[in-house]
């Protein structure tokens, strides 16, 4: 009797075991469940058109993309949820604004309070028949969208300054930790290894970085579909500020696609190196930017004056001294 209860206890405690294991969520990143769910969630939001199988048959432009004018993307792209409601889930109260991606379209970021049968009516098109995904999307993947728009998106505009896209605040050196142990493997030291296609250009992650960081914070997070075999910041238990974090440092990585060399001045050609009213690179291009800022600056203008009247008192003073 004993036995079969010792016995039965043990397998209990294997089943309990093994269902903890397979229902790992991570640690979120913003205190709620992040689970694979909530990463497919995310994926199938930057683009769905890509991950479905089998891939759908979409003619034209999502019907809603006719009620704006202002982007010129077109087709499949269309189609995709983060081209209507941003990289930063605030369509056009966020980075979509106003720029090339500015459609007037609104964000998500509000729906994350509804319930999980409100949103998945509203992506089965309930309130507009052309914001139907259903005809396209398995149901678990509107259920992994539902769940992304709950438990996944992170509000990071508060930690980015709105002009310089620069973050705020952020930790640089475990930024540079985190780089170089995960990312650098597959980026390279210097973010160049692998080259993307943004807005038309080739660009490597420092680009990337200075110039669109919510794309780089959603795919680092939570991956790209063009790459499966990327590690998932959400799957390693990366916080929202560890991702940022890892952003601070990309920033500071080189943006051009070549091996940048710094020639001394002597051997520097013209268009090469620094561009025109650049920062500073050494000690003479900073007396110069200095100075220039000095002229530019009214006090400079009133000395010059004070300066002019003097020499012309002067020379008055000399005329008048010869008669
Ligand atoms: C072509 C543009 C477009 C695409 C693509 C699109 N949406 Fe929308 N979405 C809208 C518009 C516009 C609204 C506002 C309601 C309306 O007019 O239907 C909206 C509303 C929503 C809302 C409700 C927001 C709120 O606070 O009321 C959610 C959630 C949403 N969309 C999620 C998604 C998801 C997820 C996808 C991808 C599967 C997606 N949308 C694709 C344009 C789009
Ligand atoms: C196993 C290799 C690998 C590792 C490790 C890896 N990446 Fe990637 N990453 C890729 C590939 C491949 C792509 C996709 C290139 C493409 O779009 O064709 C990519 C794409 C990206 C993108 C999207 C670029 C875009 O077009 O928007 C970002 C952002 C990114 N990686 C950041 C990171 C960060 C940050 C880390 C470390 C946490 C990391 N990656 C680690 C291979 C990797």
């Amino acid at each position: 009797m004993k036995r079969i209860i010792s016995g039965s206890l043990l397998i209990l405690i294997l089943v309990l075991t093994l269902g903890l294991l397979v229902n790992n969520g991570y640690a979120s990143p913003i205190g709620k469940l992040v689970d694979e769910k909530v990463i497919r969630g995310a994926q199938l939001y930057d683009d769905w058109t890509k991950i479905v199988v089998p891939a759908p048959t979409l003619a034209g432009n999502q019907p809603i993309w006719s009620r704006q004018t202002t982007s010129t993307l077109g087709g499949v792209d269309t189609w995709r949820c983060v081209s209507c409601h941003g990289w930063d889930y605030k369509g056009n109260e966020g980075a979509f604004r106003s720029g090339p991606n500015y459609t007037g379209f609104p964000g998500i970021y509000a729906a994350r309070e509804m319930d999980p049968s409100e949103l998945e009516g509203i992506l089965a098109g309930v309130n507009n028949e052309n914001h139907d995904f259903s005809l396209y999307l398995a149901d678990s993947d509107m259920q992994a969208l539902t769940a992304f728009i709950q438990n996944g998106l992170i509000e990071d505009n508060e930690f980015i300054d709105p002009v310089s896209l620069k973050v705020l605040g952020g930790d640089l050196a475990n930024g540079q930790t985190l780089y170089s142990g995960t990312c650098a493997q597959c980026h390279g030291d210097d973010g160049r290894q692998i080259q993307f296609r943004y807005e038309g250009q080739d660009i490597n992650l420092g680009k990337l970085a200075g110039q669109d960081p919510w794309r780089f914070l959603h795919r680092t997070r939570f991956g790209t579909a063009r790459a499966p075999e990327m590690v998932v910041g959400a799957s390693l238990g990366w916080t929202a500020q560890e991702g940022r974090d890892v952003l601070l440092y990309a920033q500071t990585l080189p943006t051009g696609l070549e091996a940048e060399n710094t020639p001394s001045i002597g051997e520097q050609t013209p268009g090469s190196g620094e561009q025109p009213g650049g920062p500073a690179s050494n000690v003479f291009t900073g007396i110069l930017t200095a100075l220039g800022a000095i002229a530019t600056g009214l006090g400079f203008a009133i000395i010059l004056g004070a300066l002019l009247i003097g020499i012309i008192l002067l020379v008055v003073w000399f005329l008048r001294g010869r008669k």
